[in-house]
């Protein structure tokens, strides 16, 4: 085993799948984890997967493994534009760390073009759904074979 993918969401994306399908599409998060738990096992890969509402769960779990994971994977939700804590917590990080977005979030409201975590992520995704989840893990994967363990 290669070591542990920590994969966060942040808030309402537990309603994935019922919540503006338009935007974000039909599946759940139960099935986006499903499908990363599958490209991870491929690869020699554990996922650690959670969702919180609350922004001080997320922080919690970026110390947690801020250190030890393979790669942290982050869709921070509405707290991309807004947390400053959220993005203190990820400088902490001595592993790559991957943003992470279902929709394109240029494309959308202004308010959603400035992300505070990208000024903390190693890279970022958006627009490509939920397979952007299983990218990311991909990702990370190949970041660890080229032996890339810092951002
Ligand atoms: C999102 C985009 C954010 O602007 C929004 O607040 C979300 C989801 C995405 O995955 O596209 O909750 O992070």
């Amino acid at each position: 085993m290669n070591g542990t993918i920590l994969i966060l969401n942040g808030p309402n994306l537990n309603l994935l799948g019922r919540r503006q399908p338009h935007i974000y599409g039909r599946e759940t998060l139960q099935d986006v984890e499903t499908q990363c738990r599958a490209v991870a096992k491929d690869l020699g890969f554990e996922i650690d997967f959670r969702q919180s509402n609350a922004e001080f769960q997320i922080i919690d779990s970026i110390h947690e493994y801020r250190v030890s994971a393979a790669g942290i994977i982050i869709n921070p939700g509405a707290f991309t534009h807004t947390s400053v804590a959220i993005l203190d917590a990820l400088n902490t990080c001595e592993v790559p760390v991957i943003e992470c977005h279902i929709s394109n979030v240029h494309k959308r409201e202004a308010f959603r073009h400035h992300s505070y975590v990208s000024l903390a992520a190693t890279c970022v995704l958006a627009g490509f759904g939920t397979h952007g989840y299983s990218l990311a893990v991909r990702h990370v994967a190949h970041l660890a074979k080229q032996g890339k363990v810092t951002q």
